[in-house]
């Protein structure tokens, strides 16, 4: 499984989880993150509803949770019957994966018909879902309209994506992959390597008008930085992204700040400092249109000469400045890669610079990375950018911290 590397140091030690499972085809994938939950050093607690039960069986989660399944409201009111109260006041994070829509729905009512609900209900602790299901019953009216309750009523949602589903159909439904699940975790519970840390990622291209319907800009999806952005937060950091024109969403918990221009984008950048770590993974437009027209420039036989000047550089008055926070460029080239990544990390002084060849990167979902620093060079082999993303800001750690 793909997206099941870069997440070999989440760390849960310690950490109680109740993992709630409910009826679905994705339960399967349940056991598996289960399994993520108590190598990755959590204690975890799985409640079943009985429609989990006819995919997979309470013994499988049993055996992988090393504790009883709990499976009903009436099992639980054992001792003084308020096992559903204790169970929650004890827990650091309420995780149920698959969420279906019909648990969804209920919980969006606050009804308390079963454990796992009643669970959700009583609970003080963090309550984070990871839908699954089918696309058509994912873009449902009622299903969309219960999430903006359950957005409003902060429960944090992690996922759906996108592919290939059970029944056959293509869309938007599917579970995240456990992996993916887990790496989210530590950042939500407070419990990653960037905890607590205020980190500013500059992403996407910029757009400088020519006029009000032309411009000049750059080849960026932007991936890269949301990747990072995502991973960073996953790492428990207080993540500000300022972005370009793309057409990706912002990653969950991430803060954007949407800019057009290399001037708004500096602007933005400046008035989010401090920061403890500024990534500038943007491809900012090295020139703009010095003197923008107001008006639509009507074509001419004669040609158009435009006169542009300079961007300011926004990583390096960044770097530059005397409370800088730890820099870190992005170099994309079309050859020498080496030679010109270092060249440029030592002219903007930067502690930590990515390189990549822009043309086998550019608009792609992987990327070979080389990490430059002060020790020298680190290569990261073709890999799925937020697998790249994890592995960069695991080495940011490491230096900040
Ligand atoms: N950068 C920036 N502001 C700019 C230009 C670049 O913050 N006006 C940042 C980018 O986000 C990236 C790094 O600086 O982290 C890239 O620097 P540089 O290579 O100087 O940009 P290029 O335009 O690619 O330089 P060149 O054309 O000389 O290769």
């Amino acid at each position: 499984m793909e997206s099941a590397q870069g997440i070999e140091t989440v760390s849960l030690m310690g950490k109680k989880i109740i993992l709630g499972v409910t009826g679905g085809i994705a339960a399967y994938k349940a056991a598996e993150l289960c399994r993520l939950l108590v190598k990755a050093g959590a204690e975890v607690r799985v409640v079943m509803t009985a429609a989990a039960q006819q995919f997979v069986a309470p013994l499988t989660f049993q055996a992988l949770s090393g504790k009883p399944v709990l499976t009903s409201l009436w099992d639980a009111a054992s001792g003084d019957g308020m096992e559903h109260i204790h169970l929650s006041r004890d827990a650091d994070l309420l995780l149920v994966a698959p969420a279906s829509g019909d648990f969804l729905a209920k919980l969006a009512q606050g009804r308390a018909d079963d454990l796992l609900t009643t669970l959700c209900l009583a609970r003080t602790c963090k309550l984070t879902v990871a839908p699954a299901m089918n696309r058509e019953m994912w873009a449902a009216a009622a299903t969309q309209r219960n999430l903006e309750q359950l957005r409003a009523d902060g429960v944090q949602l992690l996922g759906p994506a996108a592919g290939e589903q059970a029944c056959g159909e293509v869309g938007l439904g599917r579970m995240l992959e456990p992996a993916d699940i887990l790496a989210a975790l530590p950042g939500m519970l407070g419990a990653g390597p960037l905890a607590g840390k205020r980190i500013l990622i500059t992403a996407g291209p910029t757009f400088e008008a020519i006029d009000p319907v032309r411009g000049l800009t750059n080849r960026s999806s932007g991936k890269m930085g949301y990747a990072i952005a995502q991973a960073a937060a996953e790492a428990g950091a207080e993540v500000c992204l300022v972005s370009g024109p793309t057409c990706l969403a912002a990653p969950t918990g991430v803060r954007r700040i949407d800019v057009q221009s290399a001037a708004e984008m500096r602007e933005a950048v400046l008035k989010e400092l401090p920061s403890k770590a500024f990534i500038a993974v943007a491809a900012v437009a090295d020139y703009r249109v010095d003197a923008a027209s107001p008006q639509k420039i009507k074509k001419s036989e004669a040609g158009l000469t435009l006169d542009l000047v300079a961007n300011p550089d926004i990583l390096a008055e960044v770097a530059a400045r005397p409370d800088a926070p730890f820099c870190v460029g992005f170099a994309a080239e079309t050859e020498r890669l080496a030679e010109h990544a270092e060249a440029k990390r030592l002219k903007k002084k930067l502690p930590l610079l990515v390189g990549n060849l822009a043309q086998d990167t550019l608009g792609q979902d992987s990327a070979e990375l080389v990490l430059f620093d002060d020790r020298g060079q680190h290569r990261l082999p073709r890999a799925d950018k937020l697998i790249q993303a994890r592995a960069l800001v695991a080495h940011l750690a490491k230096l900040l911290n």
